[in-house]
């Protein structure tokens, strides 16, 4: 398959994590014969200091040409503290966002057997939790119009939603559930919310297109509390933008770092795939970055082409490092394998020049050899 990535690295740890998921797809190309072109271009805090905009034109212009955008991460200190910035890094990717039209934001977040006492939560909790958060991406509180009074104390962001942009994502997510255990939750704040009400309406109707499913409704507030009680009832969440921001990082504490946690924002002509951690400006260019949630954003840009089996080769390789201890040191305490060395044994076990089995004496002596 011939595929143009544009590779959109942003800021702090992007760089060096989206070095590892194109040497990753690289691999992957090679060793079954695509033609994955990439190109790259700046997005975010790099893009403001060289061109006074956090997404360029001519970034936004590769990303329409391109079959999908690989994307790091976005963010610098020196705008956290400073809520009168006029310009922010952020706005590059929710204009990208807005601007390619990708309204399903999916986030998918498991826990690994062999990481469970990495969890905060107890291991007994998550064993065996593995579930997809289904967020609308283009919508509600973060589009809305947003305003400040001319004294400056009162400030507005208006939440909208209509029927179709519900309906669009909701089939989506009616339909992983259709592949997965046949259980959707909406999530949202019906009690209290005029948006939510529409939610729920919009999602109980399509519910009749699809009789085989479970749907069942949580408030937003009860779902954060369920999620670390007992994530192993949820399969598909379905939810709108803020709830879906929220909620995906609470969940993320299951699989033991965010560092794993990949996701795929669609549209219905462009993809883009990026990792749900940020930019981590406190380790850039330490080469302790987890480069994991990028290489499995890349599994799911394969996924996104139906290059399934290809995806199963990344996926393979990821779960054998982490069987191997070959991992950052955010999951491996005592031992560190920098961000490019675990990149290179993924990037060899993909082209089948790392000839690591799993067996127990790999196991044992894991942490020594691949240095
Ligand atoms: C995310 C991030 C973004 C969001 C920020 C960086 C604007 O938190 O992708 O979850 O709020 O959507
Ligand atoms: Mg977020």
């Amino acid at each position: 398959m011939k595929l143009k990535i544009a590779v959109l690295p942003g800021d702090g740890i992007g760089p060096e994590v989206t070095k590892q998921s194109v040497k990753v797809l690289k691999a992957i190309a090679e060793r079954f014969d695509h033609d994955f072109e990439f190109e790259e271009a700046v997005v975010g805090a790099i893009a403001i200091d060289r061109t006074g905009d956090p997404l360029p034109y001519d970034t936004l212009e590769l990303c329409k040409e391109s079959d999908a955008v690989l994307f790091g991460a976005i963010g610098h200190p020196k705008y956290d503290n400073h809520p009168n910035a006029k310009t922010r890094p952020e706005q590059g990717l929710l204009r990208l966002r807005k601007e390619l039209g990708l309204f399903a934001n999916i986030r998918p977040v498991k826990a690994y057997n062999n990481l469970l006492e990495h969890s905060p939560l107890r291991p007994e909790r998550i064993a065996g939790a593995d579930l997809v958060i289904y967020r609308e991406l283009t919508g509600g509180i973060y589009f809305g119009d947003k305003s400040t009074s001319e004294d400056g104390l009162t400030a507005t962001d208006v939440c909208t939603y209509n029927v179709s942009e519900i309906e669009r994502i909701a089939h989506l997510a009616f339909k992983a559930a259709e592949q997965r255990s046949k259980k959707l939750t909406l999530v949202d704040k019906a009690n209290v919310l005029e948006t939510s009400r529409l939610w729920r309406k919009t999602v109980t109707k399509l519910a009749e297109d699809y009789p085989d499913l479970e749907l069942d409704f949580l408030f937003v507030d009860n779902a954060a509390m369920q999620m670390v009680i007992n994530p192993k009832q949820f399969d598909v969440i379905l939810t709108e933008n803020m709830f879906g921001d929220i909620l995906s990082d609470e969940a993320s504490v299951i699989g033991g770092s965010i560092g794993l946690l990949a996701s795929a924002s669609t549209g219905l002509e462009n993809a883009l795939f990026e990792p749900i951690h940020g930019s981590f400006p406190q380790a850039t260019g330490k080469g302790i970055a987890n480069p994991v949630a990028s290489i499995l954003s890349a599994a799911m840009l394969l996924d996104h082409f139906n290059l399934t089996t290809e995806a199963k080769v990344v996926r393979k390789a990821v779960e054998e490092s982490i069987a191997l201890n070959i991992c950052t040191q955010d999951i491996n305490k005592n031992n560190h394998y920098s961000t490019e060395k675990v990149g290179d044994f993924l990037e060899g076990r993909i082209s089948e020049t790392e000839n690591y089995q799993i067996n127990d004496r790999n196991l044992n002596i894991g942490q020594m050899t691949i240095i």
